[in-house]
């Protein structure tokens, strides 16, 4: 389906990134893994190339602009293409408004919004130039309802719908679409690191009553990133068993 396609992920050294990089890979796409735990993205991308695609490691911290742009050049450098973009890349620093600091606050929306932005900006001209792409960012379910002890993240998601829907907006005329998914409770380091009762309200709250799997919000992506999802744009997909309706 994805033959011959390049895909890059951010943030794809464990959790959702690498399930994304398994089905991408998996349905023909070559796979270049971001993440700045360059050990991590070294064990992805040596499984995404026994599944006979090719992978590529980048470290790149998708922050910084320059580290960002000289990804994209070595991409071009080696596959000539980039074709999808998931901007999956994504931290938590939680605590109550009232006690969060002003580091807590920059760390988040420096990475899950700015670095979104840095990479669709600098990805985005290569793909307008093809006439062809597909840009795929990781919201959240906080992003779309909000989260008590979550104002940083849930504000950087929130961002990023709405940087979703300017960016399918602005490309659209050259072929590029942009989508956002909102995954709820899935099952990762990210969500595993939360107290049992936090994790156990969340696990309460939800219809099909058992948290998602990274899996669950991969096959979603191979949708937005294959053929058959040509015609959407602008949208947010929640992929949370049933939690925000
Ligand atoms: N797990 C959930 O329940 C859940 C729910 C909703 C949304 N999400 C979103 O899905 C995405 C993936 O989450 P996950 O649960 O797999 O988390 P994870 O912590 O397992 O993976 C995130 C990866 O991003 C990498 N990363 C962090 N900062 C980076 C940077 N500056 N540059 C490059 N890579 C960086 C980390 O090293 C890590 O490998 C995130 O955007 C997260 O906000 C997760």
């Amino acid at each position: 389906m994805l033959n011959d396609q390049v895909a890059i992920i951010t943030g794809a050294g464990g959790g959702i990134g690498a399930a994304i990089a398994y089905a991408l890979a998996d349905a023909g796409a070559n796979c270049v893994i971001n993440d700045v735990v360059e050990e991590a993205a070294q064990t992805v991308a040596d499984e995404v190339t026994s599944r006979g695609v090719k992978a590529m490691v980048d470290t790149s911290n998708i922050t910084k602009e320059a580290e960002v742009q000289a990804m994209a050049a070595a991409v071009m450098e080696e596959f000539g293409r980039i074709d999808i973009l998931v901007n999956n890349a994504g931290i938590t620093r939680d605590g109550l408004l009232v006690r969060m600091d002003e580091d807590q606050w920059d760390m988040v929306l420096n990475v899950n919004l700015k670095g979104a932005f840095l990479c669709t900006k600098t990805i985005a001209r290569p793909m307008m130039k093809a006439r062809s792409g597909r840009i795929i960012n990781m919201a959240s379910v906080s992003g779309v309802g909000g989260n008590a002890g979550q104002a940083n993240y849930s504000a950087s998601k929130g961002g990023l719908i709405s940087l979703t829907k300017t960016t399918a907006q602005e490309l659209a005329s050259r072929n590029v679409t942009c989508n956002a998914l909102a995954p709820g409770f899935i099952d990762t380091a990210m969500t595993r690191q939360l107290p049992d009762e936090a994790r156990q309200v969340w696990l309460d709250r939800i219809p099909l009553a058992r948290p998602g799997t990274p899996e669950d919000v991969a096959q979603a992506v191979l949708f937005l990133a294959g053929p058959t999802s040509a015609y959407i744009t602008g949208q947010v997909i929640n992929i949370d068993g049933g939690l925000i309706m």
